[in-house]
């Protein structure tokens, strides 16, 4: 049986086409939800013939409310995993809580260092030559939850945020289906706050005096 999954976004996409393409067996994506009417991946889901939905924030009173909403909508699929794909809302305490341990994201920074947004432009900034990306649970902390899987690239001296956001997207698109796949496999697990593969513990170690970003 494959993994049922639900995948939210709110514009370009292309992680959500990643996942798509690598059309893994073990993997049923059953519906794309959008915050935005226009995003972008909302077109490639309905070329796939995915059902598609939008739920507008801006006609909610509340982050509860559309919270709440949304979560609502998204188990009327009877998803395994929730997958944030450039999903640009931060998520109440109680939408977390409600799939804790299956709801995952991806951040263009290697986590713990260079939370929250305008990574590329920070770590051109902070002057490091490792730059990277991390697939994480989500947890009630923002971009704070245990990692899945990280991937590293080198900044290099003419790099400018696009380019370095265009060099990390190539990763991106390599680990989020790679993660997604380890799940469907059921290999791994999340036990409190860590992250084992396999029956292992996970950790993945910062370069040498690595900031923190902030
Ligand atoms: C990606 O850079 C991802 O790391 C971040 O938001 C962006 C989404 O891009 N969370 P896309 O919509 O998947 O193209």
């Amino acid at each position: 049986m494959s993994l049922r999954v639900v995948v939210l976004i709110s514009g370009r996409g292309s992680n959500l086409k990643a996942i798509l393409e690598t059309d893994d067996p073990l993997v049923d994506v059953c519906a794309v939800i959008s915050n935005r009417a226009n995003a972008k991946g909302l077109d490639y889901a309905h070329s796939c013939n995915i059902p598609t939905e939008v739920m507008d924030h801006k006609k909610f009173n509340t982050r509860f409310d559309f919270d709440a909403a949304l979560w609502q909508l998204i188990d009327t699929y009877q998803p395994q995993l929730v997958v944030l794909a450039g999903f640009m809302r931060i998520l109440s305490p109680e939408f977390v809580t409600h799939y804790q341990g299956h709801l995952i994201n991806i951040h263009p920074s290697l986590l713990p260092a260079f939370k929250g947004l305008h990574t590329h432009e920070r770590v051109l900034k902070a002057g490091v030559n490792i730059h990277g990306v991390s697939v994480h649970f989500v947890t009630a902390e923002l971009d704070a939850g245990p990692v899945i899987i990280q991937a590293q690239i080198p900044v290099l001296p003419e790099d400018d945020p696009e380019t370095l956001a265009t060099r990390l997207l190539k990763e991106e698109h390599r680990i989020y289906p790679q993660a997604i796949h380890w799940i469907a496999e059921k290999r791994v697990q999340l036990v409190k706050q860590q992250v084992f593969l396999d029956g292992k513990p996970l950790s993945y170690v910062l370069p040498d005096n690595y900031p923190m970003g902030d």
